[in-house]
Protein backbone atom coordinates (compact mmCIF):
# COMPACT_ATOMS: atom_id res chain seq x y z
CA UNK A 1 0.00 0.00 0.00
CA UNK A 2 1.47 3.60 -0.93
CA UNK A 3 2.24 6.61 0.55
CA UNK A 4 1.38 10.01 -0.36
CA UNK A 5 3.31 13.27 0.29
CA UNK A 6 2.06 16.34 0.02
CA UNK A 7 3.76 19.63 -1.68
CA UNK A 8 6.82 20.26 -3.59
CA UNK A 9 9.82 21.26 -1.97
CA UNK A 10 13.35 20.36 -0.70
CA UNK A 11 11.20 19.00 2.12
CA UNK A 12 8.69 17.24 0.53
CA UNK A 13 11.57 15.42 -1.64
CA UNK A 14 13.71 14.26 1.72
CA UNK A 15 10.18 12.74 2.58
CA UNK A 16 9.64 11.17 -0.27
CA UNK A 17 13.13 9.84 -0.46
CA UNK A 18 12.96 8.45 2.81
CA UNK A 19 9.92 6.84 1.50
CA UNK A 20 11.26 5.47 -1.32
CA UNK A 21 14.43 4.02 1.08
CA UNK A 22 12.46 2.36 3.58
CA UNK A 23 10.62 0.30 1.05
CA UNK A 24 11.97 -0.52 -2.46
CA UNK A 25 8.86 -2.66 -3.52
CA UNK A 26 6.20 0.42 -3.45
CA UNK A 27 6.83 3.80 -4.84
CA UNK A 28 5.62 6.97 -3.06
CA UNK A 29 3.33 9.69 -4.59
CA UNK A 30 4.31 13.14 -4.59
CA UNK A 31 1.23 15.84 -4.93
CA UNK A 32 2.44 18.05 -6.50
CA UNK A 33 6.06 17.03 -6.43
CA UNK A 34 8.47 18.82 -8.71
CA UNK A 35 11.66 17.12 -11.06
CA UNK A 36 13.65 16.20 -8.25
CA UNK A 37 11.02 14.23 -6.28
CA UNK A 38 9.77 12.75 -9.68
CA UNK A 39 13.49 10.40 -9.42
CA UNK A 40 12.27 9.26 -6.07
CA UNK A 41 7.99 9.73 -6.58
CA UNK A 42 4.68 9.55 -8.69
CA UNK A 43 4.55 13.05 -9.30
CA UNK A 44 0.17 14.05 -9.04
CA UNK A 45 -0.17 17.56 -10.87
CA UNK A 46 -2.60 18.35 -7.45
CA UNK A 47 -2.80 21.31 -5.64
CA UNK A 48 -2.37 20.99 -2.00
CA UNK A 49 -5.42 22.64 -1.07
CA UNK A 50 -7.68 20.86 -3.62
CA UNK A 51 -8.88 18.48 -1.13
CA UNK A 52 -11.30 16.55 -3.50
CA UNK A 53 -8.53 16.15 -6.09
CA UNK A 54 -6.39 15.11 -3.31
CA UNK A 55 -8.66 12.61 -2.01
CA UNK A 56 -10.28 11.06 -5.14
CA UNK A 57 -6.69 10.40 -6.24
CA UNK A 58 -6.14 8.78 -2.97
CA UNK A 59 -9.30 6.77 -3.52
CA UNK A 60 -8.30 5.83 -6.87
CA UNK A 61 -4.73 4.92 -5.98
CA UNK A 62 -5.34 2.94 -2.78
CA UNK A 63 -2.76 5.04 -0.80
CA UNK A 64 -2.91 4.04 2.60
CA UNK A 65 -1.41 7.02 4.84
CA UNK A 66 -0.68 10.63 3.28
CA UNK A 67 1.68 12.78 5.01
CA UNK A 68 1.57 16.55 4.98
CA UNK A 69 4.50 18.57 4.57
CA UNK A 70 3.57 21.91 3.91
CA UNK A 71 1.61 24.11 6.60
CA UNK A 72 -0.75 25.97 4.19
CA UNK A 73 -3.05 22.41 3.40
CA UNK A 74 -2.85 22.02 7.32
CA UNK A 75 -4.26 25.25 8.27
CA UNK A 76 -6.88 24.97 5.42
CA UNK A 77 -7.67 21.76 7.00
CA UNK A 78 -6.56 18.71 4.72
CA UNK A 79 -6.31 16.10 7.35
CA UNK A 80 -10.37 16.31 8.56
CA UNK A 81 -10.78 16.47 5.23
CA UNK A 82 -9.56 13.23 4.48
CA UNK A 83 -10.47 12.32 8.03
CA UNK A 84 -14.39 13.07 6.73
CA UNK A 85 -13.91 10.73 3.95
CA UNK A 86 -12.18 7.98 5.92
CA UNK A 87 -8.69 8.67 4.86
CA UNK A 88 -5.61 8.16 6.88
CA UNK A 89 -3.72 11.48 6.95
CA UNK A 90 -0.39 12.23 9.03
CA UNK A 91 -0.54 15.78 10.93
CA UNK A 92 -2.21 17.53 12.84
CA UNK A 93 -6.04 18.88 11.99
CA UNK A 94 -6.90 22.55 11.38
CA UNK A 95 -8.24 23.53 14.88
CA UNK A 96 -4.68 21.86 15.95
CA UNK A 97 -2.64 23.78 12.82
CA UNK A 98 -3.32 27.03 14.66
CA UNK A 99 -0.26 26.21 17.49
CA UNK A 100 0.85 27.74 13.64
CA UNK A 101 -1.23 29.53 11.71
CA UNK A 102 -2.09 32.30 14.61
CA UNK A 103 0.88 33.65 17.00
CA UNK A 104 -1.88 35.03 19.27
CA UNK A 105 -3.19 31.34 19.61
CA UNK A 106 0.16 30.12 20.23
CA UNK A 107 1.05 33.37 22.67
CA UNK A 108 -2.36 32.52 24.69
CA UNK A 109 -1.46 28.87 24.46
CA UNK A 110 1.77 29.67 26.54
CA UNK A 111 0.89 31.97 28.76
CA UNK A 112 -2.53 30.01 30.03
CA UNK A 113 -0.37 27.02 30.28
CA UNK A 114 2.58 28.55 31.23
CA UNK A 115 5.16 27.32 28.45
CA UNK A 116 8.23 29.51 28.77
CA UNK A 117 7.82 31.79 25.42
CA UNK A 118 8.90 35.50 24.77
CA UNK A 119 6.74 38.05 27.01
CA UNK A 120 4.56 39.60 24.03
CA UNK A 121 1.22 42.14 23.59
CA UNK A 122 -1.34 41.28 20.68
CA UNK A 123 -2.86 44.37 19.11
CA UNK A 124 -5.58 44.25 16.85
CA UNK A 125 -5.77 48.13 16.42
CA UNK A 126 -2.53 51.03 15.18
CA UNK A 127 -2.93 53.52 18.18
CA UNK A 128 -2.29 51.45 21.15
CA UNK A 129 0.38 49.35 19.16
CA UNK A 130 2.16 52.24 18.36
CA UNK A 131 1.82 53.67 21.88
CA UNK A 132 3.26 50.67 23.42
CA UNK A 133 5.80 50.42 21.23
CA UNK A 134 6.95 54.38 21.86
CA UNK A 135 6.91 53.74 25.77
CA UNK A 136 8.58 50.73 25.35
CA UNK A 137 11.98 52.01 24.23
CA UNK A 138 14.11 48.64 23.86
CA UNK A 139 14.02 46.23 20.86
CA UNK A 140 11.42 44.56 19.31
CA UNK A 141 9.84 41.97 17.36
CA UNK A 142 6.84 42.37 15.17
CA UNK A 143 4.80 39.53 14.22
CA UNK A 144 1.97 39.60 11.72
CA UNK A 145 -0.72 37.24 13.77
CA UNK A 146 -1.38 34.50 10.66
CA UNK A 147 0.37 32.58 7.98
CA UNK A 148 3.18 34.78 6.04
CA UNK A 149 5.06 32.41 4.53
CA UNK A 150 7.93 33.34 7.00
CA UNK A 151 7.87 36.71 6.41
CA UNK A 152 5.55 38.06 9.01
CA UNK A 153 8.49 38.78 11.08
CA UNK A 154 10.38 41.83 11.95
CA UNK A 155 13.60 42.65 14.22
CA UNK A 156 12.99 45.87 15.06
CA UNK A 157 15.93 47.56 16.90
CA UNK A 158 14.32 50.85 17.62
CA UNK A 159 10.70 52.09 18.35
CA UNK A 160 10.96 53.80 15.15
CA UNK A 161 11.76 50.08 12.90
CA UNK A 162 9.02 48.68 15.17
CA UNK A 163 6.19 51.34 14.30
CA UNK A 164 7.47 51.26 10.97
CA UNK A 165 6.71 47.23 10.45
CA UNK A 166 3.28 47.73 12.51
CA UNK A 167 1.80 50.52 10.43
CA UNK A 168 2.98 48.29 6.93
CA UNK A 169 1.20 45.21 8.56
CA UNK A 170 -1.89 46.72 9.86
CA UNK A 171 -2.82 50.12 8.35
CA UNK A 172 -0.69 48.93 4.84
CA UNK A 173 -2.07 45.22 4.80
CA UNK A 174 2.00 43.96 3.80
CA UNK A 175 0.41 40.38 4.77
CA UNK A 176 -3.19 40.97 3.70
CA UNK A 177 -5.63 39.64 6.91
CA UNK A 178 -2.47 37.68 8.10
CA UNK A 179 -1.26 41.03 9.63
CA UNK A 180 -4.19 42.23 10.62
CA UNK A 181 -4.01 41.73 13.92
CA UNK A 182 0.06 41.51 15.38
CA UNK A 183 2.01 40.55 18.01
CA UNK A 184 4.96 42.56 19.62
CA UNK A 185 7.28 40.38 21.69
CA UNK A 186 10.92 41.04 23.51
CA UNK A 187 13.63 40.88 21.31
CA UNK A 188 15.44 37.42 23.08
CA UNK A 189 19.16 36.85 22.44
CA UNK A 190 20.87 33.32 22.47
CA UNK A 191 21.31 30.29 20.34
CA UNK A 192 18.20 29.18 17.91
CA UNK A 193 17.64 25.70 17.98
CA UNK A 194 14.55 23.49 16.00
CA UNK A 195 13.16 21.06 18.05
CA UNK A 196 10.47 18.03 16.75
CA UNK A 197 8.03 16.44 18.99
CA UNK A 198 6.48 13.27 17.24
CA UNK A 199 3.01 13.32 18.69
CA UNK A 200 -0.46 11.27 18.48
CA UNK A 201 -1.88 13.50 21.02
CA UNK A 202 -1.23 12.61 24.25
CA UNK A 203 2.29 11.28 23.91
CA UNK A 204 5.36 12.95 22.75
CA UNK A 205 8.77 11.78 21.70
CA UNK A 206 11.50 14.12 20.60
CA UNK A 207 13.72 13.96 17.26
CA UNK A 208 17.40 14.92 16.76
CA UNK A 209 17.90 19.07 17.38
CA UNK A 210 19.16 20.76 14.65
CA UNK A 211 20.30 24.11 13.47
CA UNK A 212 18.76 26.39 11.05
CA UNK A 213 20.03 29.43 9.21
CA UNK A 214 17.76 31.70 9.03
CA UNK A 215 19.76 34.96 7.69
CA UNK A 216 20.78 35.56 4.26
CA UNK A 217 24.10 36.46 4.85
CA UNK A 218 27.33 35.19 6.56
CA UNK A 219 27.91 36.16 10.02
CA UNK A 220 24.01 36.10 10.78
CA UNK A 221 23.08 39.58 8.96
CA UNK A 222 21.02 40.29 6.43
CA UNK A 223 17.41 39.84 5.49
CA UNK A 224 15.30 36.70 7.29
CA UNK A 225 15.00 33.85 4.87
CA UNK A 226 13.45 30.57 4.47
CA UNK A 227 16.38 29.43 5.33
CA UNK A 228 20.11 28.81 3.97
CA UNK A 229 20.86 25.43 5.50
CA UNK A 230 21.66 23.91 9.04
CA UNK A 231 23.10 20.88 10.27
CA UNK A 232 21.85 18.17 13.41
CA UNK A 233 22.48 17.26 15.43
CA UNK A 234 22.61 20.28 17.48
CA UNK A 235 25.24 20.21 19.87
CA UNK A 236 24.10 23.05 21.46
CA UNK A 237 21.08 20.72 22.65
CA UNK A 238 23.00 18.33 24.57
CA UNK A 239 20.72 15.18 26.06
CA UNK A 240 20.14 17.33 29.24
CA UNK A 241 19.20 20.28 27.51
CA UNK A 242 16.96 17.72 25.37
CA UNK A 243 15.44 16.68 28.18
CA UNK A 244 14.34 19.55 29.78
CA UNK A 245 12.73 21.35 26.42
CA UNK A 246 10.63 17.82 26.48
CA UNK A 247 9.48 18.39 29.79
CA UNK A 248 9.38 22.63 29.81
CA UNK A 249 7.95 22.51 25.78
CA UNK A 250 6.92 19.72 24.31
CA UNK A 251 5.01 18.27 26.80
CA UNK A 252 3.17 21.18 28.33
CA UNK A 253 2.34 22.18 24.42
CA UNK A 254 0.85 18.84 23.89
CA UNK A 255 -1.26 18.43 27.40
CA UNK A 256 -2.50 22.00 26.30
CA UNK A 257 -4.06 21.61 22.99
CA UNK A 258 -5.37 18.58 24.23
CA UNK A 259 -7.06 20.22 26.94
CA UNK A 260 -8.13 22.75 24.36
CA UNK A 261 -9.87 20.42 22.71
CA UNK A 262 -7.10 20.41 19.70
CA UNK A 263 -5.66 17.36 20.34
CA UNK A 264 -2.15 17.42 18.07
CA UNK A 265 -1.30 14.47 15.91
CA UNK A 266 1.72 14.88 14.16
CA UNK A 267 4.95 16.47 14.04
CA UNK A 268 5.23 19.84 16.73
CA UNK A 269 7.97 21.80 15.50
CA UNK A 270 9.67 23.52 18.50
CA UNK A 271 11.73 26.62 17.34
CA UNK A 272 13.43 28.15 19.99
CA UNK A 273 16.12 30.41 21.86
CA UNK A 274 18.14 28.97 24.07
CA UNK A 275 18.57 32.22 26.59
CA UNK A 276 20.38 32.92 29.73
CA UNK A 277 17.47 32.20 31.50
CA UNK A 278 17.06 28.83 29.90
CA UNK A 279 14.90 28.08 26.56
CA UNK A 280 11.97 30.00 25.20
CA UNK A 281 9.73 29.13 22.37
CA UNK A 282 10.11 31.67 19.80
CA UNK A 283 7.78 30.02 17.51
CA UNK A 284 5.27 26.60 16.87
CA UNK A 285 5.14 25.07 13.57
CA UNK A 286 2.59 22.52 12.90
CA UNK A 287 4.98 20.42 10.90
CA UNK A 288 8.72 19.24 9.74
CA UNK A 289 11.21 22.09 8.76
CA UNK A 290 12.62 22.85 6.19
CA UNK A 291 15.51 22.42 5.64
CA UNK A 292 15.15 20.41 9.07
CA UNK A 293 13.49 17.43 7.56
CA UNK A 294 16.42 17.13 4.70
CA UNK A 295 18.65 17.08 7.82
CA UNK A 296 16.16 14.32 10.14
CA UNK A 297 15.89 11.94 6.77
CA UNK A 298 19.09 10.77 6.21
CA UNK A 299 20.03 10.16 10.19
CA UNK A 300 16.65 8.48 10.64
CA UNK A 301 17.26 4.68 10.43
CA UNK A 302 14.02 3.94 12.24
CA UNK A 303 11.87 5.36 9.19
CA UNK A 304 9.22 7.53 8.87
CA UNK A 305 6.39 5.68 7.62
CA UNK A 306 7.08 3.89 11.36
CA UNK A 307 6.92 6.99 13.12
CA UNK A 308 3.98 8.17 11.04
CA UNK A 309 2.10 5.07 11.96
CA UNK A 310 3.03 5.27 15.49
CA UNK A 311 1.10 8.27 16.25
CA UNK A 312 -2.00 7.83 14.33
CA UNK A 313 -2.12 4.58 16.34
CA UNK A 314 -1.42 6.57 19.51
CA UNK A 315 1.61 4.64 20.63
CA UNK A 316 4.33 7.28 20.52
CA UNK A 317 5.06 6.33 24.34
CA UNK A 318 6.07 2.77 22.49
CA UNK A 319 8.08 3.72 19.73
CA UNK A 320 11.85 5.35 20.17
CA UNK A 321 13.51 6.54 17.06
CA UNK A 322 16.73 5.06 16.00
CA UNK A 323 18.97 7.30 14.19
CA UNK A 324 22.65 6.71 12.33
CA UNK A 325 25.77 8.09 14.17
CA UNK A 326 27.08 11.30 12.62
CA UNK A 327 25.89 14.34 11.33
CA UNK A 328 24.46 16.71 8.51
CA UNK A 329 24.65 19.69 6.88
CA UNK A 330 23.09 21.13 4.35
CA UNK A 331 23.52 24.44 2.29
CA UNK A 332 20.83 25.82 0.26
CA UNK A 333 21.73 27.13 -2.67
CA UNK A 334 19.27 30.09 -3.74
CA UNK A 335 18.48 32.02 -6.87
CA UNK A 336 19.98 35.29 -7.02
CA UNK A 337 17.39 38.20 -5.42
CA UNK A 338 16.79 36.05 -3.28
CA UNK A 339 14.40 36.44 -0.84
CA UNK A 340 13.01 39.66 -2.06
CA UNK A 341 12.69 39.35 -5.77
CA UNK A 342 14.71 35.75 -6.76
CA UNK A 343 15.35 35.58 -10.39
CA UNK A 344 13.59 32.15 -12.46
CA UNK A 345 15.00 29.84 -15.82
CA UNK A 346 18.68 29.67 -15.45
CA UNK A 347 19.46 26.57 -16.48
CA UNK A 348 21.57 24.40 -13.82
CA UNK A 349 24.42 21.92 -14.07
CA UNK A 350 26.48 19.24 -12.70
CA UNK A 351 23.87 18.17 -9.83
CA UNK A 352 24.86 14.51 -10.94
CA UNK A 353 28.49 15.36 -10.27
CA UNK A 354 27.70 16.80 -6.35
CA UNK A 355 25.39 13.24 -6.31
CA UNK A 356 28.45 10.96 -7.08
CA UNK A 357 30.32 12.71 -3.80
CA UNK A 358 29.91 9.54 -1.05
CA UNK A 359 27.48 10.80 1.23
CA UNK A 360 25.64 13.53 -0.35
CA UNK A 361 22.03 13.72 -1.48
CA UNK A 362 20.85 16.89 -3.73
CA UNK A 363 16.98 17.68 -3.06
CA UNK A 364 15.20 20.16 -5.05
CA UNK A 365 13.70 23.12 -3.66
CA UNK A 366 12.85 25.39 -6.44
CA UNK A 367 13.47 23.58 -10.01
CA UNK A 368 11.04 23.04 -13.19
CA UNK A 369 11.99 21.36 -16.41
CA UNK A 370 12.04 24.01 -19.65
CA UNK A 371 12.83 22.48 -22.86
CA UNK A 372 13.90 19.64 -21.56
CA UNK A 373 16.17 21.42 -19.11
CA UNK A 374 16.37 21.84 -15.56
CA UNK A 375 15.98 25.52 -14.91
CA UNK A 376 15.51 27.70 -11.68
CA UNK A 377 12.02 28.34 -10.69
CA UNK A 378 11.97 29.33 -6.73
CA UNK A 379 14.35 31.83 -4.65
CA UNK A 380 15.56 28.27 -2.75
CA UNK A 381 16.59 26.03 -5.80
CA UNK A 382 18.16 22.77 -4.28
CA UNK A 383 19.30 21.86 -0.94
CA UNK A 384 23.10 20.11 -1.03
CA UNK A 385 22.69 17.74 1.83
CA UNK A 386 26.01 15.71 3.21
CA UNK A 387 26.64 13.59 5.71
CA UNK A 388 29.66 12.85 7.98
CA UNK A 389 30.76 11.26 11.12
CA UNK A 390 31.54 14.87 12.35
CA UNK A 391 29.96 17.99 11.90
CA UNK A 392 33.24 19.08 10.13
CA UNK A 393 33.11 15.97 7.62
CA UNK A 394 29.86 17.09 6.36
CA UNK A 395 30.65 20.39 6.02
CA UNK A 396 33.25 19.71 4.10
CA UNK A 397 31.54 17.26 2.02
CA UNK A 398 28.03 19.22 1.60
CA UNK A 399 30.75 22.95 0.33
CA UNK A 400 32.68 20.11 -2.23
CA UNK A 401 29.39 18.76 -3.56
CA UNK A 402 27.58 22.81 -3.82
CA UNK A 403 30.81 24.15 -5.63
CA UNK A 404 29.88 21.42 -8.10
CA UNK A 405 26.45 22.57 -9.04
CA UNK A 406 26.18 25.63 -11.41
CA UNK A 407 23.82 27.82 -12.62
CA UNK A 408 23.76 31.85 -12.89
CA UNK A 409 23.62 34.01 -9.85
CA UNK A 410 23.83 31.02 -7.45
CA UNK A 411 23.33 32.35 -4.00
CA UNK A 412 25.24 30.51 -0.52
CA UNK A 413 26.03 31.01 2.46
CA UNK A 414 29.90 30.32 3.44
CA UNK A 415 29.48 30.07 7.00
CA UNK A 416 26.82 27.03 7.73
CA UNK A 417 28.27 24.93 10.70
CA UNK A 418 31.11 27.18 11.10
CA UNK A 419 29.88 29.04 14.37
CA UNK A 420 30.04 25.00 15.97
CA UNK A 421 32.96 23.70 14.76
CA UNK A 422 34.99 24.75 18.47
CA UNK A 423 32.27 23.61 20.37
CA UNK A 424 32.12 20.07 19.06
CA UNK A 425 36.03 19.76 18.62
CA UNK A 426 36.29 20.62 22.18
CA UNK A 427 33.44 17.86 22.84
CA UNK A 428 34.81 15.18 20.75
CA UNK A 429 38.50 15.89 22.12
CA UNK A 430 37.28 15.07 25.99
CA UNK A 431 35.22 11.82 24.88
CA UNK A 432 38.49 10.36 23.28
CA UNK A 433 40.36 11.46 26.29
CA UNK A 434 37.60 10.45 28.50
CA UNK A 435 37.58 7.06 26.50
CA UNK A 436 41.72 6.86 26.27
P1 LIG B 1 9.20 33.09 13.71
O1 LIG B 1 8.53 32.95 12.37
O2 LIG B 1 8.28 33.54 14.78
O3 LIG B 1 10.03 31.90 14.10
O4 LIG B 1 10.34 34.17 13.51
C1 LIG B 1 11.31 34.06 12.49
C2 LIG B 1 12.67 34.29 13.06
O5 LIG B 1 12.76 35.54 13.70
C3 LIG B 1 13.06 33.29 14.15
O6 LIG B 1 13.54 32.11 13.61
C4 LIG B 1 14.12 34.07 14.90
O7 LIG B 1 15.36 34.02 14.23
C5 LIG B 1 13.59 35.45 14.84
N1 LIG B 1 12.79 35.74 16.05
C6 LIG B 1 11.45 35.56 16.20
N2 LIG B 1 11.04 35.95 17.41
C7 LIG B 1 12.12 36.40 18.07
C8 LIG B 1 12.36 36.96 19.37
N3 LIG B 1 11.37 37.15 20.24
N4 LIG B 1 13.62 37.31 19.70
C9 LIG B 1 14.64 37.14 18.83
N5 LIG B 1 14.49 36.63 17.58
C10 LIG B 1 13.25 36.27 17.20
N1 LIG C 1 13.20 25.89 9.12
C1 LIG C 1 12.14 26.69 9.58
C2 LIG C 1 10.82 26.33 9.07
O1 LIG C 1 10.62 25.33 8.44
O2 LIG C 1 9.87 27.07 9.36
Amino acid sequence: MSVLVIGSGGREHALAWALAQEDRTTTPFCAPGNPGIASVATCLPCSPLDFDALAGEAVRREIALTIVGPEAPLAAGLVDAFAARGLRAFGPTRGAAAIESSKIFMKSLCRRYEIPTAQARTFSNVVPALAYIRQADRPLVVKADGLAAGKGVVMARSADEAAAAVEAMMAGRRFGDAGARVVVEEWLEGREVSVFGLSDGTHVAPLLPARDYKRLLDGDRGPNTGSMGGYAPAPAVDDAMLGRITDEVLEPAIWAMAQEGRPYRGVLFAGLMLTAAGPRVLEFNARFGDPEAQLLMPLLASGLRDAAEAALAGRVDRWTPRWHPGYTLCVTLCAAGYPERPRRGMPIDGIEAAQALPGVLVFHAGTAMRDGRLVVSGGRVLNVVAMGQTLEDARDRAYRAAALINFEGKTIRRDIGSDETVTHDVAHDVREVTQA
